[in-house]
């Protein structure tokens, strides 16, 4: 069969924004689109990467850790967060944070065992820690993040064998740790032997951010930076990197036989290839020019609400008045066609969670779409 492009017009991207439910999606919490940036970017890398290898070398066989080239571009492309260039060999190219952070609760905590978490934190640590029968403990936060105090508590009292934590831009609450702190936290772990797993995920867009935690915290740390919040969520590409070669190659390869974390070839090489061209930079940059936008209709409109979000970054933590309890105001919104995400997913804490709920400024497909869902909640909002 000959496959031929024609003129029809491109499936809408949006649909995939709107849940089967039919409300505009502000409850997760994509990188907005930015197909006048990105397109380019990547047909130009699609088409070097075509030009320039062949498609049965690049997938004729399985790359565990991923091959030297790309592995090179996650040390380039993690350097943009981290302040020395990690060596490849403790580079592995995943398809996904997820996929990451499973393989290594799955190997460093085990079935059974104990993970520390910041007290608000990505739902997904509630599947796996279902899955692997993990107890979690959660570590009590302020302004900033994780309290030192409460970590070593958690560490005296539950022995955890690692500590999940977003200690820049965390999701939800948007904190950013302090340099002091991270060192202080670093300490606690060492004194501990706790392993840490550090998502970075969230760190791209805002430019003055600190050093990630796991540059004070080295041999101890598994460092993991994806795409899917600052380029695009279906990239699948996210480098983790390990506390040395070895450890690297202890867990992912020949690695974990009960699931995968390879990322497909040609993903990898497409984002090589948008290291290499600065592409990947330009696509972040976009991303942050049109979140910014975003969050500035924010300011305004939420302007005197008690809410906590970054100038370019992209959810925004919103606190309600007692006056309207978070489950009352999503069912509210959801009459009005939004959906937000209340706290409740995110608590890892005891009791009940506070009022809080999280939008996500990326998700609506377009600058006018996440104006109607902004519209909508700051209505409900003020009622
Ligand atoms: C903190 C955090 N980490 C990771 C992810 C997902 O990353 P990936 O798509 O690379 O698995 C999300 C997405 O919501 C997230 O909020």
């Amino acid at each position: 069969m000959n496959i031929q492009s024609t003129n029809r017009p491109v499936e809408r991207l949006e649909q995939h924004y709107i849940p089967p439910h039919g409300l505009l999606n502000m409850s997760g919490n994509l990188p907005p689109q930015v197909p006048h940036v990105f397109d380019a970017e990547y047909r130009a890398a699609m088409e070097v990467m075509m030009a320039d290898h062949s498609p049965m070398s690049l997938i004729g066989a399985h790359q565990f850790r991923g091959v030297f080239r790309d592995r090179a571009a996650g040390s380039q492309f993690v350097h943009l967060r981290l302040p020395e260039a990690p060596d490849p060999s403790r580079v592995i190219v995943t398809n996904g944070v997820q996929s990451a952070l499973n393989i290594l609760i799955t190997n460093i905590v085990g079935t059974g065992g104990v993970l520390a978490v910041e007290e608000f934190t990505y739902p997904t640590i509630r599947n796996i820690a279902a899955l692997l029968n993990i107890k979690v403990c959660s570590v009590a936060m302020d302004e900033e993040g994780m309290l030192p105090d409460a970590f070593e508590t958690v560490c005296r009292n539950h022995r955890p064998s690692a500590l999940y934590a977003q200690p820049t831009m965390h999701n939800p609450t948007t904190a950013v740790m302090s340099i002091e702190r991270r060192k202080e936290m670093a300490e606690i772990a060492r004194k501990y032997g706790v392993a840490i797993f550090e998502d970075d995920i969230y760190s791209l867009l805002p430019t003055d951010l600190p050093p990630p935690l796991s540059t004070y915290a080295p041999g101890l740390s598994w460092y993991v930076l994806g795409t899917a919040k600052s380029m695009a969520p279906a990239f699948k590409i996210a480098y983790l990197i390990a506390p040395s070669a070895k450890a690297a190659t202890r867990y992912f390869w020949p690695g974990d036989r009960a699931t995968y974390w390879m990322a497909a070839p040609i993903n990898s090489l497409m984002l090589s290839q948008l290291v290499s061209s600065g592409g990947a930079s330009r696509i972040i940059d976009a991303v942050r020019a049109e979140t910014a936008i975003r969050q500035a209709m924010v300011s305004e409109r939420l302007a005197g609400a008690s809410y906590r979000a970054q100038p370019d970054g992209l959810q925004v933590w919103l606190t309600l008045p007692d006056r309207l309890p978070k489950k009352e105001f999503a069912a509210k919104l959801a009459d009005r066609g939004i959906s937000i995400s209340t706290a409740d997913g995110y608590y890892f804490g005891d009791g009940e969670s506070p009022n809080n709920i999280r939008f996500g400024t990326g998700t609506p497909p377009t600058r006018a779409e996440f104006e109607r869902g902004l519209e909508a909640i700051t209505q409900v909002y003020r009622l």
